[in-house]
């Protein structure tokens, strides 16, 4: 592969609402971000991704854009947001948005435009179908159908989220001029790049026809029908074409649905985007088809079977972009080690399991404090439209509200939503006031100043980490080598980097046993570890439960 300048950097992603509100309304804002840069920087961070804070009514908490070139007041202004890109830049962090083009808001202007007059040009911007009753049985993603009935028209429109997440139509070709006048405006600014929202979705099945129903609701799925859909790659291909060839800028899209034997469409030399994500393992709890809301078993060679298939296959056309966190995800320590989650020598394990495989780490905000799920008692806790959707239709499906709750909890996006917590102060030093979603209830134990300088904290180990990665001495394997899998005990995730000079193995213990490894060779030389000391018998190597550790042979 060739060398791309974005291949060294460690991104940490920011979700607005949530990590530090300067202006004391009790939502977060961009000043705030400006505020804590300083904390990143230290952290050893070199691009920060930002969540939409583009103008929205926020029903989706901003993925639902009603004006692409302004900020939500909320969050602050445009002058906010160009200090915000100077205070970064001075401090060598770059910046990425979230490119949100496959819907807008039902506030979008276009979209009002189009209600006001369906003659306009506007109004072929978006799906509609005229009729008395939904063209279809799709069912969208936050549940329910994709089809909206206009009040007072025999109309509708279609969604693949949010009944105010209203679809663009991007088989008009204006529609997409005006899309890629939006990205290049940004692009000009001075950003580094994009991640971009749902792009899979920007292609239907123009048949528009019903399939088998997959729930009570008498629903289908409607990801089968509008996602990753034939014909995709000619719009994806102009996108970048148009836009994004056109500055030295990096992508890295949500591109759900799309099978290994494409990647090479999607990241290879002549691909769409940089990168994507791929959701296999986030997902491995999941139960695919009616049976959504059971949680699916999962041991560590499942999930080890399901990283090391990503890695690889993506080593043959591209560059991986690896996460265990992200905001719509629940918190990884919850999710990945269960009733180890409290255990800080467990969470750095998980974390150097990812953050040294072959491709682009990401961090989510908190996840580098080892932050967990928080349970909510009721419903009304939740602000996410997906998680009340959620609830609603497991009842549906017969199950008791108790049961509903406990799906909800498992699985739900506000999990990872929370206000950051800064110190144990009230509110968590997030906000001077009661914060917009209820903070966790670990946070006068869980918070940056306590970890902060902390000798083993999960936060010192996430720097340390960050830089032996970016300025150790195995720096050029860590980054550019290839990785391949080891044979290792059932608990325990092993991988193998290695450049034509340099191989480093690594071993990553996610089980509560000792275990015993095999060292390639005698002579092998520690270079990191997490944990205890490193036990090594011959060619034997003793893993304390959770332990991580690492070897340079050659
Ligand atoms: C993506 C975002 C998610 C959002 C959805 C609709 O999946 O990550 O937060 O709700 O798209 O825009």
């Amino acid at each position: 592969m060739r060398r791309q300048w974005w291949q060294e950097e460690v991104v940490y992603q920011i979700y607005p609402k949530s990590f530090y509100d300067s202006s004391g309304d009790g939502v977060g804002d961009l000043r705030g971000i400006t505020e804590k840069l300083d904390y990143l920087e230290d952290l050893g961070i070199t691009m920060i991704w930002i969540c939409p804070m583009y103008q929205s009514p926020m029903d989706d908490n901003g993925y639902d854009i009603s004006d692409y070139m302004g900020i939500a007041p909320e969050f602050g202004t445009m002058e906010d947001f160009d200090q915000l890109v100077r205070e970064a830049e001075r401090r060598k962090i770059k910046i990425m948005l979230d490119l949100v083009i496959n819907h807008t808001s039902d506030e979008h202007r276009w979209f009002q435009r189009a209600l006001e007059d369906p003659n306009s040009a506007c109004h072929d911007y978006y799906i509609f179908k005229e009729g008395d009753r939904e063209p279809n049985n799709w069912r969208s993603v936050f549940g329910g159908s994709v089809w909206e009935k206009i009040p007072g028209r025999d109309e509708y429109y279609f969604h693949s989220f949010g009944k105010k997440q209203p679809d663009l139509n991007w088989e008009n070709p204006a529609l997409r001029e005006q899309l890629y006048e939006i990205v290049n405006w940004w692009l000009k600014k001075g950003i580094a790049g994009f991640r971009i929202d749902a792009i899979t979705f920007v292609k239907k099945d123009l048949t528009w026809k019903s399939r088998e129903a997959d729930g009570a609701d008498g629903l289908s799925k409607c990801t089968k029908s509008s996602r990753n859909q034939p014909g995709i790659g000619s719009f994806l291909h102009e996108l970048r074409e148009r836009t994004f060839d056109r500055y030295p800028c990096v992508t890295v899209a949500e591109a759900p649905g799309v099978a290994y034997g494409e990647l090479g469409d999607f990241i290879g030399e002549e691909g769409y985007f940089s990168m994507i994500f791929d959701f296999r393992a986030a997902d491995l709890d999941v139960a695919s088809g009616s049976e959504w809301f059971k949680r699916v078993p999962w041991t560590v060679e499942d999930l080890r079977e399901k990283i090391m298939t990503s890695q690889t296959e993506i080593q043959k056309y591209g560059w991986s972009a690896n996460f265990i966190e992200n905001h719509d995800q629940p918190r990884a320590a919850s999710k990945y080690l269960r009733e180890a989650q409290g255990n800080p020598e467990a969470v750095k394990t998980l974390g150097a399991m990812y953050f040294f495989l072959r491709g682009l780490p990401f961090i989510y905000q908190g996840q580098e404090l080892g932050m967990v799920n928080f349970e909510r008692k009721s419903i009304r806790e939740f602000d996410d439209l997906s998680s009340t959707d959620q609830y609603r239709r497991a009842m549906e499906e017969g199950y008791s509200s108790e049961e509903a709750l406990r799906f909800v909890n498992l699985r739900s996006r506000d999990n990872a939503r929370t206000p950051f917590p800064w110190n144990k102060d009230r509110y968590g030093g997030f906000s001077r006031t009661k914060p917009w979603l209820g903070m966790t209830e670990e946070y006068p134990a869980v918070n940056a100043a306590d970890q902060t300088g902390r000798p083993g904290s999960v936060l010192e180990f996430y720097r340390e980490m960050i830089r032996f990665r970016q300025k150790g001495p195995c720096r050029e394997c860590l980054i550019y080598g290839d990785i391949e899998p080891v044979d290792s005990s059932r608990e325990v995730i092993a991988y193998r980097r290695y450049t034509e000079k340099e191989t480093v193995y690594c071993w990553f213990n996610l089980g509560g046993r000792e275990t015993e490894e095999k060292l390639p060779e005698v002579s092998a030389k520690l270079i990191w570890k997490t944990g205890g000391e490193v036990r090594i018998r011959g060619n034997r190597l003793l893993l304390e439960p959770y332990q991580s550790v690492m070897v340079r042979t050659s």
